[in-house]
């Protein structure tokens, strides 16, 4: 059996990150440079794939601290992953980040433990993050590092923690270098253009955005070669039904691919035929997804997934008012759902758009 050439179970190794070049040789200039950057794009759009290739390409000049904040929860929450991304990096620096953890009392990795004791014998976890970044600054004056937020969105579930990250790490932008990435777009925006708050005009923003049609042509053609096969003229249909959106790309080559016997051609039919594949594999989860949203995000999303207009007549006969489908859609902007195209909007995951057509009618 051959390894499928289209990984697409959650971020890639660098190896495999290909083609993203452009926005991972940017983004590597931009660190370079001590730009402060914020990636921001959809989720599944290789944005965490392209901080994984940054670090690596980076790997020999600087030091990376990976800092991911999916869900943040609580000041206690973002210590303890504080001190999960600075465990691996222990012996960088002199004195090293260990010892000057030690000094100020942070057991470096098992912080965690320290956290979850009763009220009274544990740190106050405020303190502690305050000592993990001044940590990070002194580590960072005999050794140049960068350091990686990943859901950086997640910054807002805890009240604080951005000034906080800003206050400690401003004046030390050229020892450290922030790179930030996340996938809820609204929110990321709102962080740097957002008067209010702490990193207010503080990076450069930079969009991680679908594959074009010459590079769904090159992942799909490589893909098939470097295994043995050819992919006939599918290239076109692939970027069609995914719209380049980079993970329905690879999951529908991966389901061509599997039809497509080593030496064979892949031809339109099997396109049709993963895609029914696809949405068999994905249709659990994207039931549980539809479900999630109220009625009026749902009703917004059916007639969208129609192209129909959703102050129209067919808007009208669901039952969906203009002021609902209004406040409805720009929460489904906001949390990366729908995306505008010109003056209209679009689901932004190609395979939901299928099984809500295919579900509706
Ligand atoms: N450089 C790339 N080349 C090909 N496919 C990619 C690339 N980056 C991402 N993908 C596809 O997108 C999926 C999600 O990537 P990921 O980096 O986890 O996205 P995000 O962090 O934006 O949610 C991957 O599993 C892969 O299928
Ligand atoms: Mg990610």
């Amino acid at each position: 059996m051959d390894m499928s050439p289209f990984p697409h179970h959650g971020p890639l190794d660098p190896a495999q990150a290909g083609p993203q070049q452009d926005l991972i040789d940017d983004l590597v200039r931009r660190v370079t440079e001590r730009r402060v950057t914020a990636l921001l794009g959809p989720r599944r759009h290789g944005k965490t794939t392209a901080l994984r290739a940054v670090v690596d390409r980076l790997s020999d000049s600087v030091t990376s601290v990976w800092l991911d904040l999916y869900e943040l929860a609580s000041w206690a929450d973002l210590a303890g992953r504080f001190d999960r991304a600075l465990a691996p990096i222990g012996a960088v620096g002199s004195p090293t980040v260990t010892e000057l953890a030690a000094r100020v009392g942070l057991p470096l990795g098992m912080l965690s433990i320290e956290l979850r004791k009763p009220a009274h014998q544990r740190p106050d976890p405020i303190l502690v993050v305050q000592s993990q970044l001044d940590i990070l600054v002194k580590a960072s004056a005999a050794n140049p590092i960068v350091l990686v937020i990943d859901e950086f969105s997640g910054i807002v579930g805890v009240e604080g923690a951005a000034a906080q990250l800003r206050t400690s790490l401003q004046h030390h932008f050229q020892e450290i270098g922030l790179l930030f990435a996340g996938s809820e777009p609204s929110t990321m925006r709102m962080l740097f253009t957002d008067r209010a708050e702490p990193f207010y005009a503080q990076a450069d923003l930079v969009e991680a955005r679908p594959f074009d049609a010459v590079a769904v042509e090159q992942i799909v053609r490589t893909g098939f070669e470097s295994t043995g096969r050819s992919a006939g003229s599918i290239a076109p249909a692939v970027a069609y039904v995914t719209g380049g959106h980079p993970h329905r790309v690879m999951e529908l080559a991966d389901a061509v691919w599997s039809r497509v016997p080593p030496g064979g051609t892949a031809t339109d039919d099997d396109v049709t035929l993963a895609l029914d594949q696809v949405l068999r594999a994905e249709s659990a989860g994207l039931e549980r997804l539809f479900s999630s949203f109220p009625t009026g995000e749902q009703l917004v999303l059916r007639v969208v997934a129609k192209n129909e207009a959703i102050f129209g007549g067919y808007a009208d006969s669901l039952g969906l008012s203009s002021g609902g489908a209004q406040h409805a859609r720009s929460l489904l902007i906001d949390r990366g759902y729908l995306r505008r195209e010109g003056r209209s909007v679009a689901i932004v995951d190609p395979v939901l758009a299928e099984w809500i057509r295919r579900t509706f009618g």
